[in-house]
Order: structure tokens, then sequence, then C-alpha cells
């Protein structure tokens, strides 16, 4: 998964038309990675045993994790192509501690305000002891960008975004609070996507 020096390269060059003028066939038609490959890439290696992705869109995550052969399931309120469970996601129909890791990625953000607590308090439930929740999100100034200039976001494109109840996206500090509340440790935070973007590892 280590991109060579002459990709991060071209990336870096390509960062704008990768962020805000081109859609993904695009990207890729010039060797671009595009930014759903750039979480993928950060995320991946983390996860450890049976895995629930939750909010997992069209589910390239999990989709790659089970191509290693491991364990995986994404899952969502909307039915993307690729999902593998469509359920509310207040109330999963899994067993309690049944997944080592559990996954948000750029997806805390667009659940509803009034669910936030309740889908956390879920991933808690199923999520064995010291397994760990990785989450990935953007604060609100760049999320606000980013919604405003990718014309061909695939979740705004697809799905009815409720921005009444939904965020363009979440400071570190509101992160880290709402989700220990819901009785998570952060055991570490870091940066991607020169520093755009934050990825967080909790404990339960
Ligand atoms: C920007 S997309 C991210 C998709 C994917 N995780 C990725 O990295 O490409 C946000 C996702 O949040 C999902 N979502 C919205 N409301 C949700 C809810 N109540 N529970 C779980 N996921 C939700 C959307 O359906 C969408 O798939």
């Amino acid at each position: 998964m280590k991109k060579t020096v002459i990709q991060s390269i071209w990336d870096f060059i390509g960062f704008p038309l990768s962020a805000f003028l081109l859609d993904e066939p695009a990207q890729k038609k010039l060797g671009l990675t595009t930014l759903k490959e750039r979480r993928l890439f950060a995320v991946l290696p983390l996860l450890q045993g049976n895995v629930l992705d939750i909010g997992c869109g069209h589910n390239e995550l999990i989709k790659s994790y089970r191509a290693k052969g491991r364990q995986g399931v994404g899952a969502d309120v909307f039915p993307f192509e690729g999902v593998d469970k469509i359920v509310d996601t207040t109330k999963l129909p899994y067993a309690d501690k049944q997944f080592d890791t559990v996954t948000i990625i750029a997806a805390l953000n667009h659940i509803p305000l009034g669910k936030r607590i309740a889908v956390l308090n879920e991933a808690y439930r199923v999520l064995e002891n010291k397994g760990r929740l990785i989450v990935t999100m953007i604060n609100g100034t760049i999320g606000y960008l980013c919604h405003k200039l990718m014309w061909w976001d695939f979740d705004q494109g697809e799905r009815e975004v409720d921005w009444k109840e939904e965020n363009y996206g979440l400071s570190n500090k509101y992160v880290t609070e709402i989700i220990g509340k819901c009785g998570f440790r952060l055991i570490k935070r870091k940066r991607f996507v020169y520093g755009l973007n934050n990825l967080f590892i909790f404990e339960k």
C-alpha cells in the first residue's frame, strides 16, 4: 500500500484537481490517487479481526479488507451499490462485542445530529473490549469547501443530504468529546492528506 515517490509527487501536483475539479474516473485516468483511496490507504492497515464499517458508502474499505482474506461487513442507511447491510444504524442487528474493529470513515458528520450518540453507543456495544473505533473527519471549514466545490461527490449526488441535521465537517474537539462521552478512550490522532484530514483511533 506504500506509494512510490513519483506517485507521491504526482498526487501533490495534482491535488487541486483531485480535490475539487475532476471526478473520480477522470482522476484515475490521470493516475491520481483519489480522496476516497487516500482514506482507504490510511485506514486499511489499521483494521484488525472482524470489522464493521458504519456509513460504508460503496463499501470499498471492506471489499479491500476482504480481498486480503479478512472478515468484515459494510453497513449504511442508504442503498448505495455494494453495501452489505442497509440498516438503521441506531439499532445494529449485531450481537454485543461481535466486532474487533468498528470504522466510521468520512461519515460521522453525515449521521444526523439527533442520532449520532445512539449510533456511537451501538458502535460501543458491538465492539469487543479493547476493540478499536477508527474515525476519519475533516473540520468544518475544509468540509464546507469540499462539499461546495466537489460537484461530483457521490454522497451528495445520490443520497438526499439534510444539512439541518448533517454537518460539513467536525472539529477535533467535537469528535473527541462526543466519542469520549460514549465511553471510548482516544489513543491517537494523526493528520493525513497534507494535514487537511484527521484520523482518530479510539479504544473501548
Ligand atoms: C461521505 S460518505 C462516506 C462513505 C464512505 N465511508 C467513504 O469513505 O467513502 C457519508 C456516508 O454516511 C452515510 N450515512 C448517512 N447517515 C447515516 C447514518 N444515520 N448511519 C450511518 N451512515 C450514515 C451516508 O449514507 C454515506 O454513505
